[in-house]
């Protein structure tokens, strides 16, 4: 059975490091303002499966680094997360959320309603797209 808890910021970092960024040092998946976020963790059994960080600036969300331990995805874990964040988000007064969609997850998004701008970006090997939504 699977559930959702806000969780501190350093337990996101062992699944950023290993699932997003495994070339680099782990100290570079720590946000400087990890602190100022909000940091949701999906459990299955109690194991912390699928982690995302939520940012907010007036009316906007930004969501960053999202992710699922490898051998997890694919089943389900991401979406019920992102479900909930959209919910999550309404609920805090956002009218808007946002992410800069790394190019292999955007038809990911695509499903949830998150359309593509032409604000793109390269950085530590992946092509970035800011994508969006309206809640
Ligand atoms: C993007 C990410 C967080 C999604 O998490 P996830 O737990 O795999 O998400 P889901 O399982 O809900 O959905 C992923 C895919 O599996 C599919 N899926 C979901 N349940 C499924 C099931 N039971 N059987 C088969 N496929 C399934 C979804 O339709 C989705 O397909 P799509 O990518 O073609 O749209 C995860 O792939 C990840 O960590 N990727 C690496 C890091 C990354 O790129 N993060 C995003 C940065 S912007």
């Amino acid at each position: 059975m699977s559930h959702i808890e806000q969780i501190p910021p350093y337990l996101t970092w062992k699944i950023r490091h290993k699932v997003m960024y495994p070339e680099l040092d782990f100290e570079k998946v720590i946000l400087p303002n990890d602190d100022d976020g909000v940091h949701l963790g999906l459990f299955d059994e109690n194991k912390l499966i699928t982690v995302v960080s939520l940012f907010k600036t007036d009316t906007s969300m930004q969501f960053r680094k999202f992710a699922t331990l490898s051998e997890y995805q694919h089943k389900g874990y991401g979406s019920e997360i992102l479900q909930y964040l959209l919910e999550y988000s309404k609920n805090e007064g956002c009218d808007h959320i946002w992410c800069n969609a790394r190019r292999s997850a955007t038809a990911f998004y695509s499903k949830f309603g998150f359309i593509g701008t032409d604000k793109t970006s390269f950085a530590n090997g992946h092509e970035y797209m800011v994508m969006e939504r309206a809640l």
